[in-house]
């Protein structure tokens, strides 16, 4: 798939766009997890439920967006803006809103700045809390890998708990393909989503006032966002759905693709 690209400002916002310009279809937004970008989707995008536009950005610095020239005063918030003005340009007021992970998050700071344009939310594989102070430290440590080996060093730091084990076992294609993505993307945003992910606010406030339909998924061997944390967000959202999806880890939508897909599916067929 074509990636397309839209102008807002000096930024430039890349992404994947299932129908572009189609605006009879209902759009569906997929954010991707650290330290990947919207391919990570491409099993999503081999299945699009009837009558569904799916679109994946590029985050802030990954794959074809760009960074911001200083990378001070760094804020999740950055990555909703990023969404929000993408939808604009397109023309959608309202979108389903998902995201993995990293995704989860900028999705939260959507529904905390833009409520309005979130017609129904999906949070796999992700938490709402902020990081701990052991977080913060790994962070930092992450931050030195970047700078001293780069991406491939990121990857082989994160690849035994961003993948299940039965996926590590069994499925080196799977591993290939998350090698992959995240060497192509670029040091710097790699290290401005870090900054992002370490300063981001506490979101498990918001959680009680989410009134649209939510959608809640878990790798059941998911050990970097557990499936206690999804079972606490699903907890505190009025009418979640939650979905465990067995033999998958945290990239749940690439370990095991056609039962996310399902997942998705029956969500959708319910809006
Ligand atoms: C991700 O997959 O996006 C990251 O694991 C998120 C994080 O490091 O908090």
């Amino acid at each position: 798939m074509t990636r397309q690209f839209c102008h807002v400002g000096s930024r430039t916002i890349a992404y994947l766009d299932s129908a572009p310009g189609d605006t009879s279809l209902r759009p569906y937004v997929l954010l991707h997890a650290f330290p990947l970008g919207a391919n990570m989707w491409e099993p999503q995008m081999r299945r699009i439920p009837s009558g569904w536009r799916l679109i994946t950005p590029d985050l802030r610095g990954f794959g074809g967006s760009t960074e911001l020239d200083s990378l001070a005063a760094l804020s999740v918030g950055d990555y909703a803006d990023d969404i929000a003005d993408l939808l604009e340009e397109l023309s959608v007021d309202r979108a389903v809103i998902g995201g993995l992970s990293m995704g989860g998050y900028a999705a939260l700071a959507l529904v905390q700045s833009r409520p309005e344009m979130v017609e129904a939310l999906i949070l796999a594989d992700t938490r709402a809390g902020a990081d701990t102070p052991e977080a913060r430290a790994n962070r930092r440590n992450m931050l030195a890998i970047v700078d001293r080996e780069g991406p491939s060093g990121v990857a082989l730091e994160m690849m035994p708990r961003l993948l299940g084990k039965t996926t590590l076992e069994t499925n080196p294609t799977a591993e290939a393909t998350v090698r992959r993505l995240i060497k192509q993307q670029s040091p710097v945003a790699i290290r401005g989503a870090i900054h992002r992910m370490m300063h981001r606010p506490d979101s498990t406030p918001l959680l009680a006032g989410i009134n649209v339909p939510t959608l809640v998924i878990a790798g059941a061997e998911d050990v970097l966002t557990p499936v206690a944390e999804a079972e606490r967000i699903a907890g505190a959202i009025a009418g979640a759905t939650l979905t465990i999806i067995p033999d998958a880890g945290h990239l749940s939508n690439l370990e095991q693709p056609e039962a996310f897909n399902d997942a998705l599916a029956s969500f959708f067929a319910r809006l």
